[in-house]
């Protein structure tokens, strides 16, 4: 998007305005206007979650006696009632993390990861898909039965085989492009719901 178009984008003035630090918070509002993914008092696990719009939104919605964790290998800023760490999810170390935090399992694991794109759609593709396997192997070891999840797919060659790998996973699960999303982007959201563990 041209910066020119990039200003003039609805979304990106309205987080500015209502102080939440990216678009995307509008994406996981009307996901889960939708399909309620996150109830008062959850535990959530955030995996992708700089610069912390998601986390912004999962914090609202899970209220005071709820616990919230983002993860990211990038830096973010302090997010009142949120614990964040600075972290690969690919580290063997993180489940331990995950699960010393919440001293249980989570009721919820969103996940809206993306590589550093390169341009070439095929690899941005497989990276992405191979991040959310990564996410999906936490979710297993983190995720409570009945629990809920969310991911972010760049659409292509291996979405269906993510989607039908997840999907066994899962009493309900959906595949939704938010409106939030910019019509020329490729990204989809998987919305997976009771978690069969
Ligand atoms: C689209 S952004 C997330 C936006 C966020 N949901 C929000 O609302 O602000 C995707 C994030 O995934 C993170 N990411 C990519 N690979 C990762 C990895 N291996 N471990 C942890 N985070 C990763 C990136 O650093 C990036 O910040």
């Amino acid at each position: 998007m041209k910066l020119i178009d990039a200003r003039k984008d609805h979304y990106r003035k309205l987080a500015h305005e209502e102080g939440y630090r990216s678009r995307s918070s509008y994406k996981l509002k009307e996901l889960h206007k939708s399909y309620r993914i996150i109830g008062a008092g959850h535990y959530v696990l955030d995996l992708g979650c700089a610069p912390g719009g998601w986390t912004q939104i999962a914090v609202q919605l899970a209220g005071n006696q709820g616990k919230v964790m983002g993860v990211d290998t990038s830096y973010v800023e302090e997010i009142p009632g949120a614990h964040i760490i600075k972290s690969d999810i690919s580290d063997i170390s993180i489940t331990e993390e995950i699960l010393s935090f919440f001293g249980r399992k989570v009721n919820a694991v969103i996940c809206d990861l993306s590589p550093q794109v390169s341009g070439n759609w095929s690899v941005d593709h497989s990276t992405q898909i191979s991040l959310n396997y990564a996410a999906a192997k936490i979710m297993d070891q983190v995720l409570e039965k009945n629990g809920n999840a969310l991911f972010k797919i760049f659409d292509g060659e291996y979405s269906n085989e993510f989607y039908q790998y997840v999907k066994k996973k899962f009493a309900k699960t959906k595949l939704k492009k938010p409106k939030v999303s910019r019509k020329q982007s490729s990204e989809l959201y998987c919305v997976c719901l009771g978690y069969r563990s």
